[in-house]
């Protein structure tokens, strides 16, 4: 299937010229042609340009053409979330309702909910229904401009459950237009049967879960929950070492409620990137920036926990390449528009408009290391584009708490019109 893409008011590119993730000031510079057209043959982005330039260079492909009109719209990559504990059983209103009423985060997981909550209904849950409750999931992903998730497991925290996680992803990734890249999550709690027990839970993570999710080829990530009360910084290194000796590439829950040197532990450890960080320490993200670990910063987690905003501004500003993601999960942030977390992200974190729209493309495909595939719109990319109803980008967040979102081409196949 040929698709051209025509007469856009502007297609933002993100092709800037930058190889790798974008830092400072090249996170404002998303490459922009106005009056543009992108042309895509099978699953592969042919050209982005004027469409004069086009039909001179590729009439024959044109000819055959699907042809969408973009006038007065604006065209981009399709949207890259790189942070989500996708597959879950249940859903958890009663404790938002307790915290709006006074209880904290981490009380109601002391208590038993919380994580703990979503690992019991998870158990429960038969994979047919995960499938198809994630499934749904993913159409409105879809339908707000997502093309790529990450999906994280630890909901399971037993090897069985934690495999009908991944095994659901994996279905997904197989029968869904969304792409779906895997991170294993094991150590996202400690079970409640191993409290004073912790380093046990640990062992059977690194000696037995991780193993058979290597082996099975379940996930490409291998991510740990570093807080006070969850996994300490020593236990999470453990962790992650044993990962990345398994092919598995390390990523971070850092310094998300209290700070306990999660940056500086991601840093060290070369993972490709540290996630929430709303208390990183000066330090931290100096040591970020040095390593070129990326910051996934999950906004929407501090509007619904009423936590302080990680320090987007600041780490953009000290070479931090940061990616912007929902965090979608039941407790801390249910919410799948990522267009919204956007906005928050202009409002509560300082970043730019630009800045906003690199770290949810390009940025955040680097973040799942998918930089050279998605992320931009460049000849020989796979073709995952968006057209959006609106007249120029600056309308995105201007627009607040809208889904702008009209057409959606996944892999060169229209599957949202
Ligand atoms: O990213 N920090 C830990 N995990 C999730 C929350 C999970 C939950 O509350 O179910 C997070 O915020
Ligand atoms: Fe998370």
């Amino acid at each position: 299937m040929t698709v051209l893409i025509k007469n856009a008011n502007e297609v933002i590119t993100l092709n800037n010229g930058v190889a790798g993730p974008r830092t400072k000031e090249q996170m404002r510079d998303i490459a922009i042609v106005e009056n543009g057209s992108v042309l895509l043959d099978g699953d592969r982005i042919v050209a982005v340009g004027s469409l004069s330039q086009l039909e001179a260079e590729y009439a024959e492909l044109i000819a055959q053409a699907q042809v969408i009109d973009a006038t007065g719209k604006i065209v981009m990559p399709g949207l890259v979330d790189c942070h989500t504990h996708l597959v879950h059983g249940g859903t958890r209103e009663q404790e938002f309702n307790m915290r709006l009423n006074g209880s904290t985060y981490m009380e109601i997981m002391n208590a038993g909910g919380g994580i703990h909550a979503t690992t019991k209904r998870t158990r429960e849950t038969s994979f047919e229904e995960l499938y198809d409750k994630t499934r749904k999931h993913l159409d409105m992903f879809l339908k707000h401009g997502v093309t790529t998730v990450e999906a994280k497991s630890g909901y399971g925290l037993d090897w069985e459950a934690e495999k009908k996680q991944l095994e659901v992803a994996k279905k997904l990734q197989a029968t869904h237009a969304v792409d779906v890249v895997s991170t294993f999550m094991g150590a996202h709690a400690v079970p409640r049967d191993y409290k004073g027990r912790e380093d046990e839970f640990v062992d059977i993570v690194i000696h037995e879960m991780l193993p058979q999710v290597a082996e099975l080829g379940l996930a490409e990530f291998n991510d740990v929950f570093c807080e006070h009360g969850v996994f300490t910084p020593e236990q999470s290194r453990r962790i992650l070492e044993a990962g990345k000796a398994l092919g598995l590439t390390p990523k971070i829950h850092a310094d998300e409620i209290e700070p306990y040197e999660g940056a500086e532990l991601a840093a060290e450890v070369g993972a490709i990137s540290a996630e929430h960080l709303l208390v990183a320490s000066d330090e931290g993200i100096r040591k970020m920036a040095e390593a070129g670990t990326i910051a996934v910063l999950l906004p929407g987690t501090a509007f619904f926990l009423r936590a302080p905003f990680a320090r987007g501004r600041l780490m953009v500003d000290e070479g931090v390449p940061v990616a912007i993601s929902t965090d979608f999960n039941p407790g801390s942030s249910p919410t799948i528009s990522l267009p919204f977390i956007m906005n928050l992200a202009c409002m509560n974190m300082g970043m730019t408009l630009e800045e906003v729209l690199t770290a949810t493309t390009i940025n955040a495909a680097y973040a799942i290391n998918r930089g050279e595939q998605i992320g931009s719109l460049e000849a020989g990319k796979q073709a995952d584009v968006i057209v959006l109803d609106v007249a120029n980008y600056k309308q995105l967040q201007y627009f607040y708490g809208m889904n702008h979102t009209n057409t959606v081409i996944k892999n060169g196949q229209v599957v949202v019109q």
